[in-house]
């Protein structure tokens, strides 16, 4: 995962946006287009929020059920979206999408489940939380979905 600056939530949805600006102009998947820019935006949105919901785990930001809530949304909404957005043959450069997506295409949608189903896991334990470590577990299963699925199907080309 690529390491964005974290801002608190005030500034959360401009920096979204800005994000998508600025990375799209400027960094490795430079020329995406297409399901691949789609892609690519919406793992860094997700990617965000797993940063927002990291600095909350780790105590670095207040516990506040609301955001949890709303970023463990994204990530459980986009998951959904994100089993659309790989048609076979969309590995061309600058995707770092791995050939075996479409050769163990079952095994790959799974991972999105699970992610799904983690991060409403965390929506659910957020309910009676009262403070972000202990949404610690929950939060460390979902990472590993990320993990999992990154070192098996996506790749630097
Ligand atoms: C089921 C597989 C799968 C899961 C689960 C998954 N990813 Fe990804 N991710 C990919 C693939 C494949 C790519 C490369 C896409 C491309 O370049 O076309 C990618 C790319 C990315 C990128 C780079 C986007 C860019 O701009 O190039 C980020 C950031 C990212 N993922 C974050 C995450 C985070 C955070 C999670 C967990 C909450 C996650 N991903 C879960 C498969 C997955």
């Amino acid at each position: 995962m690529k390491s964005l600056n974290f801002v608190s939530s005030r500034v959360f949805a401009p920096l979204i946006v800005l994000v998508s600006i600025v990375s799209t102009a400027v960094y490795a998947h430079q020329g995406a287009t297409g399901v691949v820019k789609a892609r690519m935006d919406m793992m860094k949105e997700v990617a965000l929020s797993m940063k927002q919901l990291g600095q909350i785990v780790k105590g670095q930001e207040d516990f506040n059920k609301v955001q949890v809530q709303q970023a463990a949304d994204i990530i459980s909404s986009h998951a959904v979206k994100l089993v659309e957005l790989f048609p076979e043959g969309s590995s061309q450069k600058p995707s770092e999408a791995a050939l075996a997506i479409w050769e163990r295409r079952t095994e790959f949608d799974a991972i999105f489940d699970e992610m799904k189903v983690s991060a409403e896991r965390i929506s659910q334990s957020a309910e009676i939380a009262t403070k972000g470590d202990e949404l610690d577990v929950d939060f460390k299963i979902l990472a590993e979905t990320c993990s999992a699925c990154h070192k098996l199907y996506r790749i630097k080309k």
